[in-house]
């Protein structure tokens, strides 16, 4: 499993610059003086790094894009990459301005001079996002990369506030990694096993087998289950950091390792797609990943429903009644539409159990959710404003675009089954939204709670600022700051 970069953090040596090989990083705005590296970079190449800064085209660049000199005369280094960064960047430029620098590392030394930089964290944080590459399944030469440095006049400081941010990392590629993973690699047996693993980092991790699930009652996420080889298993992981005896906070997840649609199968084109209908939990997973890696001093726990939705001889059909935990008896119109059946019996069921202060479910869940906010936004629907309007302040910092829908009776009301308390589609209309009125069958008034459908945001088909094509991770750093914010002020 690719683990974020390492970068290590030393003083500000100018003296090391003309001997440096491999590439050196040097930050600049054209409308500010420059910094004493620059400066002695700038003497060393005989003036090329002022004539470049000076120029028309590193005027035009964004805060955070960059300009490459290569070989420039009067030093070893192979290439100086020239970042317009100000002074005063914000948290988004500095991680772009990583980012930048993360995709121009190869297998070469990277040196960084971010010097007084206040934002020399971030710029490594984003050069460790953007630095990730799932090519477990790639055979042949692979080139290790590069180490990276980064020279501060701080060191220790940056190091500092660097280290929550790389467990952030390290859960971002882990939901990354799982998401990318084929379903004949990830099976809910294999998913199980890398969630039982965290249990080094101190998390309690425990597998709910079918027989359990039988016993609890959980008939609406067995029946999307029974077509398939792999067994279904619910994952619940703990995590207590936070004042012994209290509630902790929930998030839930939806795990289905693939999706065919079952019975109501989906057309053959894109449907490999479907290999990243886990993304939900894939979400929680890194979340509790980064909990435990920072030592997080907060309750969360986190659960996944794991399963794959196939077409067999024992799948279910259309028109099967299903009972869920719940009680509530749920007429199964299309089988595609599984995630709320799989998240119905996992949230009530996190209800019942934790008694939790909140709770926030993650799902792949609707194609509709991408026809209304294409993969910019994930849709957020909440019972409760408070919780809700938190959650959208965390990914506005963040980065992680969101956006809240609306819900309303009348929406639920496209629900009423002729034979059953439900049905699980409410047609095509408003189709993300129905579906949330049916997860918010499923949760207590009580229970302040935020659905957010990230069907277009989980993978990204070109790049997105912080990851390259395939999956985002979306949603990992937005719930580590709520997180953060909420509980451990
Ligand atoms: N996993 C899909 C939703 C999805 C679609 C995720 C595209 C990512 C990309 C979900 O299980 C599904 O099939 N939803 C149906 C619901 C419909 C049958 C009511 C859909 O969106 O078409
Ligand atoms: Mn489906
Ligand atoms: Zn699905």
């Amino acid at each position: 499993m690719p683990k974020p970069l390492p970068i290590q953090f030393q003083a500000t040596d100018l003296e090391a610059l003309a001997a440096a090989t491999g590439s050196i990083v040097v930050l600049a705005d054209a409308s500010q003086p420059a910094s004493p590296g620059f400066r002695r970079l700038d003497r060393l190449t005989k003036g090329a790094l002022a004539r470049a800064a000076g120029s028309e085209a590193f005027g035009k660049l964004k805060p955070g894009e960059a300009m490459e000199l290569a070989f420039p005369p009067g030093i070893a280094a192979d290439a100086v990459q020239l970042v317009r960064l100000p002074k005063k960047a914000d948290q988004t430029q500095a991680r772009k301005a990583g980012a930048t620098i993360g995709k121009a590392h190869g297998a070469g030394h990277t040196l960084i001079l971010a010097e007084a930089h206040a934002r020399a964290a971030d710029i490594a944080f984003g050069l460790a996002m953007r630095a990730y590459d799932f090519d477990s399944h790639k055979t042949g030469e692979k080139t290790a990369p590069g180490a990276v440095t980064l020279m501060a006049t701080n060191p220790e400081a940056v190091a500092r506030a660097a280290a929550p941010m790389a467990a952030v990392a390290e859960g971002v590629f882990f939901t990354r990694d799982l998401v990318n993973e084929p379903a004949n690699v990830l099976t809910t047996h294999d998913f199980a096993a890398r969630l039982a693993a965290m249990q080094e980092l101190g998390l309690d991790v425990e597998i709910l087998e079918e027989e359990e699930l039988m016993k609890l009652g959980m008939g609406a996420l067995l029946g999307v289950g029974q077509g398939s080889e792999s067994p279904s298993k619910v994952v619940v992981m703990q995590w207590h950091g936070g004042k012994k005896g209290e509630a902790p906070f929930a998030l839930i997840g939806k795990g289905v390792v693939f999706d065919t649609g079952g019975i109501s199968i989906k057309p053959a084109a894109g449907m490999e797609e479907m290999t990243m209908d886990m993304g939900g939990a894939g979400v929680v997973a890194g979340v509790m990943r980064t909990l435990a890696l920072r030592k997080a001093r907060a309750n969360v726990v986190g659960l996944v429903g794991l399963v794959e939705n196939m077409p067999d001889g024992r799948a279910q059909r259309p028109g099967d009644v299903v009972k869920s935990m719940k009680g509530d008896t749920i007429e199964v119109i299309n089988t595609d539409a599984e995630g709320r059946l799989v998240l119905a019996d996992v949230m009530w069921y996190a209800q019942e159990r934790f008694k939790p202060t909140g709770m926030i479910d993650l799902a792949t869940l609707t194609g509709a959710i991408i026809i209304a906010l294409g993969h910019e936004n994930t849709g957020v629907f909440s019972n409760n404003d408070e919780l809700c309007n938190a959650f959208l302040a965390a990914a506005k910092a963040e980065g992680e675009g969101a956006w809240r829908m609306p819900m309303g009776d009348a929406y639920d009301a496209k629900l009423k089954s002729r034979i059953a308390d439900m049905m699980n589609v409410g047609g095509r209309d408003g189709g993300a939204i129905t579906a949330a009125q049916f997860l918010q069958r499923f949760v207590k008034p009580e229970t302040p709670w935020c659905h957010l459908d990230i069907a277009g945001t989980a993978l990204t088909k070109g790049e997105t600022a912080l990851a390259p094509k395939g999956a985002t991770g979306w949603g990992v750093m937005a719930l580590d700051r709520l997180i953060r914010d909420r509980f451990e002020k």
